[in-house]
Order: C-alpha cells, then sequence, then structure tokens
C-alpha cells in the first residue's frame, strides 16, 4: 500500500520538483497539497499548486489555501530574485482551470488525519504555519499523524535567509517551535544535508531528454533558480532543498541522523535560527521537549539519482 502525504508547500521551483518527485513515486498516495506563503505570496502559491497538478495530469488531487501571514505578524514577502515574481522562474504560465477546496490548509490537514489515523505522513517544505494552525485546531492531530517530515531548519549549518536562520523557519519561528515542541515524530530534513545534495548542469541537463510534461516543466523552471544559487555559491547547478524531505520519506537509509530536541530562536539576530541542544545537560529551555530526528548528513549522489530516475520513468 502506497504511504499517504499531505505536502505543505509555497511553490517555488523546488517544491515544484519535490511535487513531481512525490507524485511520480509509486510507494506515495499524494492526498493533497496544502499552500502557504514564502516563495511567493499564499494566493500564487494555492495558484501554482493547482497549475503543478494540472501540468502533471493530476487534478484528482484537492487542494487547500493556507494561511496569508505567519502567527504573530505580517508575511514579510516573497523571494522573486531566487523563484521569480510568479514562483516558477517568470515562465508566464496560464492561469489554473481549478480551485482549491472551500475549506483551509489547517481544517483540510485536521480532516484528512482523522480520517485515516496513523496512515499520514505530513511533509511541510514551506514555513511552518498551516501545521502550527492545524494543532491549534486539534491537538490530537498529534496521534493521528503518522510522522512530520519538514524541509527546513539548520542545526549545525549556517543560515540561508539570514547568517542565523533557514527561510522556512524564518518565516514563522513561533509556528516552527510549535511544531518540533509538540508530541509527535518530526524530522528535520534542513540546510545541514540539502547544501550537500549538488544537482550539477549534467544531471540538469539529462532531464530535458525525458520526454515528460513533468520534467519538460522542471526544465523551463530552472534556469531563473540556478541563475540565483550560482551567483550565491561557488558550485554550478543547484543545490536540493524541498526534494531532499520527499526523499527521507521514500529511503530515509539516505541519511544520517542525530536525535536533539530543537527550540528556534524568535528574537533579533537568531530569529529563524533551530536550537539543538547538542550539549550534555539540557538546560531549561529544551527541557521536557521531544527528540527531533535531524539530518546531519547524506549520500547526495545517490539521492539526486533516485529523483532523477523515478522522473525518467514517469
Ligand atoms: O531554505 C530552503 C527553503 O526555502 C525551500 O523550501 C525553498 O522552497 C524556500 O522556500
Ligand atoms: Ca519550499
Amino acid at each position: 500500500m502506497p504511504r499517504k502525504i499531505i505536502i505543505d508547500t509555497d511553490p517555488g521551483v523546488d517544491d515544484t520538483m519535490a511535487i513531481f518527485f512525490a507524485l511520480c513515486s509509486p510507494e506515495l498516495e499524494v492526498v493533497g497539497l496544502t499552500s502557504i506563503f514564502g516563495n511567493v505570496h499564499t494566493e500564487l502559491a494555492t495558484k501554482n499548486a493547482l497549475r503543478l497538478l494540472e501540468i502533471a495530469g493530476r487534478t484528482d488531487i484537492p487542494v487547500a489555501a493556507g494561511a496569508v501571514d505567519a502567527l504573530t505578524g505580517p508575511f514579510e514577502g516573497p523571494v522573486p530574485f531566487v523563484h521569480g515574481a510568479d514562483g516558477q522562474g517568470d515562465i508566464d504560465l496560464p492561469d489554473p482551470a481549478g480551485q482549491a477546496l472551500d475549506i483551509s490548509a489547517a481544517q483540510f490537514i485536521v480532516e484528512q488525519l482523522r480520517a485515516h489515523p496513523g496512515q499520514i505522513t505530513l511533509a511541510p517544505v514551506g514555513p511552518l504555519t498551516n501545521i502550527a494552525l492545524a494543532l491549534r485546531l486539534e491537538p490530537r492531530i498529534t496521534e493521528w499523524v503518522d510522522e512530520v517530515v519538514l524541509m527546513g531548519g539548520n542545526a549545525l549549518a549556517p543560515g540561508n535567509a539570514s547568517p542565523a536562520g533557514e527561510a522556512n523557519i524564518r518565516n514563522d519561528p513561533e509556528a516552527a517551535d510549535l511544531v518540533f515542541g509538540a508530541d509527535w515524530q518530526v524530522t528535520m530534513v534542513g540546510l545541514d544535508v540539502t547544501l550537500r545534495v549538488h544537482m550539477t548542469p549534467e544531471h540538469i541537463a539529462e532531464y530535458a531528454t525525458h520526454g515528460n510534461a513533468m520534467s519538460d516543466h522542471i526544465v523551463k523552471v530552472l534556469p531563473h533558480y540556478r541563475n540565483y544559487f550560482e551567483s550565491v555559491y561557488e558550485a554550478k547547478g543547484i543545490f536540493v532543498h524541498d526534494s531532499s524531505a520527499i526523499a527521507y520519506i521514500l529511503d530515509p537509509t539516505l541519511f544520517t541522523l542525530r536525535r536533539w530536541p530543537i527550540r528556534v530562536g524568535t528574537q533579533g539576530l537568531g530569529r529563524g535560527k533551530t536550537w539543538p541542544a547538542t550539549g550534555g545537560r539540557i538546560l531549561p529551555p529544551w527541557e521536557g521537549r521531544p527528540l527531533v530526528n535531524v539530518c546531519v548528513d547524506v549520500d547526495g549522489e545517490r539521492l539526486v539519482e533516485m529523483e532523477a530516475e523515478v522522473l525518467r520513468k514517469a
């Protein structure tokens, strides 16, 4: 039986790749996409989620629109210099034909977890606001979820949205602190590993040979994103953020884990930093907090190959 997942997403170029990776993996059943601000505003994230499902020919999968602002303040704004103003590399996509459900992302998550206790993995690859709102709406979702596997955070690595914080966590640190503190199994696939998953120009070129609608879309949206990476990092190509969380769900043996409680910095320069309790002694802010699976190493080459193989067969 395929494993059911809900992808909470801010598409986003790397979100696009992660969504297609999941849709094309026979081991997974995507029961819904929920949208969130981050790379773009929520309204556009919702549109993009619908567009991506149309490109994939999977309009049977519902989309629920998420929160438009963080728990404690307004969304600080999109990042067109990374993902394009449209979140899809500025490629002038038509509007989607479909529409989102008339329930919120948080309601959708609660309803699905209630209906399928123990069967659904949450895969947030954007800011964690919807997940925190779902926890507030129905705290028993911690009992009903299978696992939470998120892309976000930086335990030992520096941040990417600031020297301290990773983008998804920095967009709503209060929500992230709630999610890391809830009584469920969270796995953090953060910058510690995603910056070690290198998709080279050769890997990217191979997608153009697949001859399917999803790989063709990836080829179109990647150049803008790739330019950003090549201007910031020394390597050519891109690093693989959101698809790494999907890869963990498919094959956790790709990763090396440490288990630490996590607190999230919410103030000043450290806002958005995920702090693992790495020392021997657990200090009061971390006391009583659950152990998070923190990915600290990865077989990046195998991961990139696995994703390409899945899309090649699509
Ligand atoms: O830091 C990487 C994360 O931020 C990814 O989820 C990417 O899509 C961006 O939103
Ligand atoms: Ca994302």
